[in-house]
């Protein structure tokens, strides 16, 4: 099932953050079926896992691209990123009593990462740029 689609109106302008959103969708979509094999808990966790590695990359790259170019609301875009890793951390514990699916799981980060790049990353990659491919709302 592909919970997210990856279409222009997110791109930010900047290749190396649109690599990035890029091959996490690809993970948020594909990777819950190549961890089927195993028990259910082990491969949602895995799942859980392979996502929260990459985002928590991802954020790391965005913050150093914020630092560098000393974007003036940085504190809000960070809040934000601490927000997803609060969501991860409700999700493994309802995970861990067994009360969530793949497809609930999809649904939370999929639903966090669109609205996430609409709305602040490409705010920031235009303040600092001036290149987003389109103004955000
Ligand atoms: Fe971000
Ligand atoms: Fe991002």
């Amino acid at each position: 099932m592909e919970a997210i689609h990856f279409s222009d109106e997110l791109l930010t302008g900047d290749e190396g953050i649109d690599n990035e959103h890029r091959l996490i969708f690809f993970l948020v979509n594909n990777m819950q079926g190549s961890v089927y094999g195993g028990s259910l808990e082990v491969g949602l966790r895995t799942y859980v896992n392979i996502l929260k590695t990459h985002a928590t990359n991802h954020f790391a790259h965005e913050e150093e691209f914020m630092a560098l170019h000393k974007y003036t609301e940085m504190e809000e875009h960070l809040k934000e990123h601490e927000g997803f890793v609060n969501t991860i951390k409700a999700v493994e514990e309802k995970m861990a009593v067994g009360a969530l699916t793949f497809e609930e799981i999809q649904t939370m980060v999929a639903e966090w990462l669109n609205t996430h790049i609409r709305d602040m990353d490409l705010k920031m990659v235009l303040a600092v740029r001036g290149t987003a491919s389109r103004k955000p709302a």
